[in-house]
């Protein structure tokens, strides 16, 4: 039984039919199964990672680790779920991180992936540590303005970026964890290709159909829109202060996804038309 955490986050909506698909029996963990909408071929349990003994583990061989990157301390989440998975007899961990870790950045999210992977090369069980650039995903954010203002509004001097689609950090998870080979192995994972947020936006454009302006905007005008949208404060200054260190990293490119998939990384054009639609 392979354990998901984060199974409703945009990485876990891909893993679990990943994996399912894969034929890998799975149980998704949520703090409310009633709302979570997850694949009707997995077993779905109630946990809370605050409380790591609520979190079933009993029968489970490997879990993927996730937590939140934003809010309470995910690192001490993360060692005492690898510690409960030790002591419940788990043999394999498979830890979503950060290309931060991989840089040597020393802002608040990556510093916790950095001790949240000490702790899971610790604990005893086989471990797997995949970091992950910036998700394709995060320009969902994009959509609502491209719609309605025919614009996206990007925060000034936001780097060029090698996205990576959750659909390929869950194609890579799920050979991870159904396939030997991966223990012991730190995979960084990006895109193929670094686009400039201009080269993003005009990919949306197209995929939307409609003519999209590019804004840059002033950092202090970009936070009042994400805390306008329902970002928390704490969230905002994390975002930012892992921007300033990433900037001027965000467009290595890693060969990864195509090393281990045997097939080029999925593309920023293909993400924006899945988004559009
Ligand atoms: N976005 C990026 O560009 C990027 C890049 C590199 C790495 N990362 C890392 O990716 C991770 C986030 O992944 P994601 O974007 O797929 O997640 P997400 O969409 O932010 O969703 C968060 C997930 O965590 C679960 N969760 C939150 N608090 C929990 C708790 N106390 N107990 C149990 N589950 C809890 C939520 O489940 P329920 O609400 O259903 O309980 C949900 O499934 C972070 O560690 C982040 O640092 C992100």
């Amino acid at each position: 039984m392979i354990l998901v955490l984060g199974a409703t986050g945009k990485v876990g909506r891909a893993l679990v039919p990943a994996l399912l698909d894969a034929g890998a029996p799975v149980r998704a963990l949520t703090r409310d199964p009633a709302r979570a909408r997850i694949d009707p071929r997995a077993e779905v349990v109630r946990g809370d990672l605050d409380d790591v003994g609520s979190v079933p583990l009993a029968g489970v061989s490997r879990v993927f680790v996730l937590t939140s990157g934003h809010g309470g301390d995910s690192a001490a989440r993360e060692t005492a779920l690898a510690a409960a998975a030790a002591r419940a007899g788990v043999a394999h961990l498979v830890k979503l991180s950060t290309t931060g870790v991989h840089f040597g950045q020393t802002d608040p999210i990556t510093l916790a992936h950095a001790h949240a992977e000490q702790a899971i090369r610790g604990a005893g069980p086989a471990w797997t540590i995949l970091r992950p650039g910036a998700f394709m995903d995060n320009r969902r954010f994009w959509l609502h303005s491209a719609r309605t203002d025919g614009a996206v509004y990007v925060p000034e001097g936001d780097p060029a970026s090698a996205l990576v689609h959750v659909r390929d950090i869950a194609a890579v998870a799920t050979l991870a964890l159904t396939t030997p080979g991966h223990e012991g192995a730190t995979y960084e994972l990006t895109g193929g290709e670094a686009l400039t947020p201009a080269q993003q936006v005009a990919i949306l454009g197209d995929a939307l159909g409609r003519a999209v302006r590019y804004v840059e905007e002033p950092e202090p005008a970009a936070r009042a829109r994400m805390l306008a949208l329902g970002w928390p404060a704490q969230a905002i200054d994390g975002t930012f202060e892992l921007k300033r260190q990433s900037a001027g990293r965000e467009d290595v490119v890693f060969d990864t996804v195509e090393r281990l998939l045997g097939r080029k990384p999925l593309t920023f054009a293909e993400w924006a038309r899945e988004a559009a639609g």
